[in-house]
């Protein structure tokens, strides 16, 4: 056990699939693993381990920010000898020829700050996706019926943005899109040697102000995890 995750040593699988919000870690678990198991309630940040066609996975809750991330990437990577870290989540696109529904795969992912500031100091450390699984993730993606954009991404600290001009220069510079978690994934992952990966569905669109119905979230979500099982074991 560690401080944030319950799980007794040995529960938790080498290939860590990690959505923001647990109770997609419970939806996700329950509707593509085999006899999933509850390892951690710890905080209600809900962690599942089970098997994908014979192999097993961990879909552990990582919560919003890159500061929650950082916890539960931390506690799986050093205490839990976790090897493949995927984060499955959300986004918002930034740029007009992505729809909603859309996965992004996130090569890089630009920041402002990151929890690990303080040791880059004034280095500009480019955190980066593993290769190998990225490319298995868009092998993945394209034999769905998905539209597919791989590319630089956004880690925010701030949902909710007062810098329109900050946004207007990502989209100027091609970032495909935002979210909160990515970055610090990509730069514990390096730290750690181990591989990771962000995979993501639009849910809104900073452009044209579309939002997915919540109704229509779970089938889009549904691809994004196959997406990440498919890359994680090819
Ligand atoms: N996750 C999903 N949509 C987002 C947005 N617009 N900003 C930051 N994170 C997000």
């Amino acid at each position: 056990m560690t401080v944030h995750i319950g799980a007794k040593p040995g529960e938790i699988a080498e290939t860590v699939l990690m959505p923001g919000d647990p109770l997609r870690a419970e939806w996700a678990a329950q509707t593509f693993l085999k006899d999933p198991v509850c390892v951690n309630r710890v905080r209600g940040m809900l962690g599942y381990t089970g098997t994908w066609k014979g192999r097993r996975v961990t879909i552990q809750g990582s919560g919003m920010g890159m500061p929650s991330l950082s916890i539960y990437a931390n506690e799986l990577l050093r205490d839990y000898g976790a090897k493949t870290l995927i984060r499955i989540g959300s986004c918002g696109a930034m740029q007009e020829r992505i729809a909603i529904r859309d996965v992004i795969i996130a090569m890089t992912a630009s920041t402002l700050s990151t929890p690990s500031r303080g040791i880059f100091r004034e280095l500009n450390y480019a955190p980066c996706a593993d290769y190998a699984l990225l490319e298995a993730a868009v092998a993945a993606a394209r034999t769905r019926d998905v539209g597919v954009h791989v590319g630089g991404i956004y880690s925010s600290d701030v949902f909710y943005d007062e810098r329109p001009d900050l946004n207007e220069e990502m989209i100027r510079h091609g970032i495909l899109g935002v979210e909160m978690e990515a970055a610090e994934l990509y730069i514990l992952a390096a730290r750690h040697g181990a591989r990771a990966l962000a995979v993501l569905t639009v849910s809104d669109h900073l452009l044209t102000q579309e939002a997915l119905p919540s109704d229509q979230r779970e089938r889009s979500f549904g691809d994004m995890v196959e997406i990440a099982l498919e890359a994680a074991f090819a």
